[in-house]
């Protein structure tokens, strides 16, 4: 194993980050002809506009001018794949929250005044708001999906046992740190640099683009870091980043538009909410025979990412079980609220979720341990294809499972946790330990494919550049990492530069985890091109006769040893090319986008979490004692970022399951779009005890970069655990009763109503 990777080299901005130098977006110098934009939005969710009157806030303090419909010279939409994302509407109020004009003031403040001065009458309409309205009325934003393995119908009718129920999974706000922001800058011939806090550059500025009516060539995009995307800048970073640009072509100005925390939560898609229903078949071991489920989930208003979003539920909804006959219904509901979007895990959480309440539930009703029932159904040798099609060939989830299970004493805390109930009335406690299976690469086949640039300047030093986004993650860290590794040199000689759409073209959205294994790939790709150039060279100019190693800040040949910058100047006096592009495709995906069957996943990742939680039956509230965790990334890159990773990925998940809860009023006014009303987790939440394990023995069967594995979105999942150990609590309330009531998230108020 290479040292490099072994070094855990802090995050290339961890002192940036704590120092406040890290420059994001809103921390770039200002041109000082900077104008600011702020959005007036509707304040209902469904109508007809009869009148806008805008003579208050054009006569606003600091008001220049307000841009419209009108003044779009090309489309009036940002849709990413599907169109149905209106830039500015001027007839029909189709969610709360929905863009009517943009006002440009001297300042981020007075144009956020001026904003609310607006006079807009609306003749009000009813909404369809939530999941079970628009399945009613066949509302949906694009066509159900089916997917069908044997005879689920005939095999339930001939299981011994039969559980029927509904369950529902609750949205998530993105609550990045940094909120949406994008700064447009007029240069000549009605170009435009663009810095935008976005997940995908290259369709900002394809969109840019076409909502200007001019060619991808003439909008330049660079970001250099976002203050975490999530997902929710993947294409919800679109709208901000058009309008600014509008507004900029119109006034030939730089423009800048910020929105604050209110209105990022109100304009912004969030994680989908999803309902299922469900009719299982199982033995009385527990094993499950077959499987009937129907699930739904809010779209909002537009396509958007839907499509892939709902794909991949329907591919999580086994998670590590084999099910052997399963008929799914996927329903992608329209309703007339803000377009739900990209959130970690991206509908994997939600599939997840199902299977996992499922299984506790099947659990209660034979009054078995959930821990067995779940090792029953895992997928094994035999019992190892997926619903899908896809063969499991990397399956270690019962080594991780067997290590957790002895690793946190499962077996000992849960009868701890008997005596521990049977002594206390009020105090209730509950455990849990749950499965990850995770795939990586994206659904969409043809996103799989990165691009990355690499100079290596006169005196050695190396200038790296590729499709990826630094969002927090650490992707830089380990993409520089890569880079030294592949020359054998320092990790300090490696430059990270800004992600830029005029260096590496055409890339995907820094998403499905996958950005490391796909811009690493096209770096790997690049830094071969110029090393074949310096072998050739070095074949001919030192008459070399051994391999060639790049190794220590040294080359190594004919027993022979020169530094790499002597190489370099050599080299370049000898006009040897020392910059190349590189590219990269992830092998071996296929499938049937009608059928959804086949290939979809390069790989899986798996993990597992025990979580032990007390809830107090007379409050509601809930408190995780202790979580352990075991997580497979392979043979990591750099163990340091993927605990970050595991530790922040679990957090997240533990707030969309407990604390996280969106609430709209009768009529979809969203009531919680500030950290008032919307509880995200902190301090108080993480549990006394968090252990986090890499797995020991990960190690990726096919040939992922060292051999490592995604982490991003994974660990989101091991929260589940702690849902579950809240149903178990509950249970542990009233053996006779079970509790499958409970929704999510489980707020002081559901864990009450699932008792009472
Ligand atoms: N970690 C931080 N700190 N900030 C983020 O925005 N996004 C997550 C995950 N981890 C995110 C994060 C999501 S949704 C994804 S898809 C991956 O990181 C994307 O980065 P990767 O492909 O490099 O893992
Ligand atoms: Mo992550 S939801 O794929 O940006």
């Amino acid at each position: 194993m290479n040292k490099i990777f072994t070094k855990n080299i802090e995050h290339e901005s961890a002192k940036k980050h704590v120092t406040g130098k890290a420059i994001y977006t809103d921390d770039i110098a200002e041109p000082t002809n900077l104008l600011h934009a702020a959005i007036g939005y509707s304040n209902c969710s469904k109508g007809i506009i009869k009148k806008i009157d805008l003579k208050d806030v054009f006569q606003s303090e600091g008001v220049i001018d307000i841009i419209t419909d009108k003044d779009i010279k090309g489309i009036n939409d940002v849709g990413p794949i599907f169109k149905g994302d209106k830039i500015f509407t001027s007839k029909n109020i189709e969610y709360y929250g929905q863009p009517i004009f943009a006002v440009i003031a001297t300042s981020n403040i007075l144009a956020k005044k001026a904003s609310l001065k607006a006079k807009v009458l609306v003749q009000e309409l009813k909404p369809i708001l939530t999941i079970k309205e628009a399945i009613k009325k066949k509302s949906y934003v694009l066509k159900p999906r089916f997917l069908n393995k044997g005879d689920a119908k005939n095999n339930l009718k001939k299981s011994k046992n039969i559980l029927s129920g509904d369950l529902y999974s609750g949205g998530q706000d993105h609550f990045y740190l940094e909120g949406q922001i994008a700064m447009t800058v007029p240069q000549e011939d009605d170009n435009f640099l663009v810095y935008s806090s976005t997940q995908h550059p290259s369709e900002t500025q394809q969109i840019i683009a076409k909502v200007l009516n001019q060619d991808f060539n003439s909008i330049h995009v660079v970001v250099r870091r976002i203050g975490g995307g999530f997902g929710g800048k993947e294409t919800q970073s679109f709208l901000f980043a058009a309008i600014a640009s509008i507004a900029s072509k119109k006034l030939n100005k730089p423009i800048k538009l910020r929105l604050d925390r209110d209105d990022d939560m109100i304009m912004t898609g969030k994680r989908h909410d999803f309902y299922f229903k469900y009719k299982v078949g199982f033995s009385d071991k527990g094993k499950i025979n077959a499987l009937k489920i129907l699930m739904a989930s809010r779209c909002g208003i537009s396509a958007d990412l839907s499509g892939a979003i709902n794909d991949r539920a329907i591919y999580h909804i086994d998670n590590a079980y084999f099910i052997p006959n399963i008929e799914i219904e996927s329903y992608r509901c329209k309703t007339n609220t803000v377009s739900n979007t990209a959130f970690r895990g991206f509908g994997g959480p939600q599939g997840m979720f199902c299977i996992e309440n499922i299984l506790e539930n099947i659990s209660q009703k034979l009054n078995k341990d959930s821990c067995e029932i779940r090792k029953l159904n895992f997928y094994n040798n035999i019992r190892n294809e997926t619903h899908y099609g896809m063969k499991i060939t990397d399956n270690v989830i019962t080594d991780i499972f067997n290590q957790l299970i002895k690793k946190s004493k499962y077996y000992k805390r849960k009868k701890d946790i008997e005596k521990f109930n049977s002594k206390n009335k009020i105090l209730k406690k509950g455990i849990s330990i749950t499965p990850v299976k995770f795939g990586i690469s994206f659904t969409t086949t043809h996103l799989n494919q990165a691009g990355a640039l690499v100079h290596i300047y006169t005196d050695g030093s190396i200038h790296l550049n590729h499709g990826g986004i630094e969002m927090g993650q650490g992707l830089m860290t380990k993409l520089a990492q890569i880079t030294s590794h592949e020359l054998g040199l320092n990790y300090d000689s490696i430059k990270i530069t800004s992600t830029d759409t005029e260096k590496v073209p055409n890339t995907s959205a820094s998403a499905a985890s996958a950005t490391t294994d796909l811009n690493g790939g096209a770096i790997i790709n690049a830094v071969s091109k110029i090393k074949s150039n310096l072998n050739k060279f070095i074949y001919d100019y030192y008459n070399a006769k051994s391999i060639i190693k790049y190794k220590n800040d040294h080359v190594y040949f004919n027993k022979r040893k020169i530094s790499f910058k002597d190489l370099i100047s050599k080299a370049y006096l000898n006009r040897v090319s020392l910059s190349s592009s590189g590219f990269f495709k992830t092998s071996k995906l296929d499938i049937d986008t009608k059928t959804l069957k086949g290939r979809p996943f390069l790989y899986f990742t798996y993990g597992a979490a025990v979580s032990e939680v007390i809830i107090d039956t007379l409050t509601g509230e809930n408190k995780l004692h202790q979580v352990d965790i075991i997580h497979d990334v392979g043979n990591s890159i750099n163990k340091r970022i993927d605990k970050g990773q595991i530790e922040g990925g679990f957090i997240q998940g533990l707030g969309w399951l407990t604390t996280e809860e969106i609430s709209w009023n009768s009529d979809g006014v969203l009531q919680t779009h500030s950290p008032s009303t919307y509880k995200i987790p902190t301090s108080g939440e993480t549990p006394f005890k968090l252990n986090v394990e890499i797995y020991k023995n990960g190690y990726n069967k096919e040939e992922v970069i060292n051999r490592s594995k995604a982490v991003g979105e994974p660990p989101f999942m091991l929260a589940i655990s702690s849902f579950i150990a809240i149903k178990d609590a509950i249970y542990n309330t009233n053996k006779n009763r079970d509790s499958s009531l409970l929704i999510a998230p489980a707020t002081p108020e559901n864990i009450l109503n699932s008792i009472n």
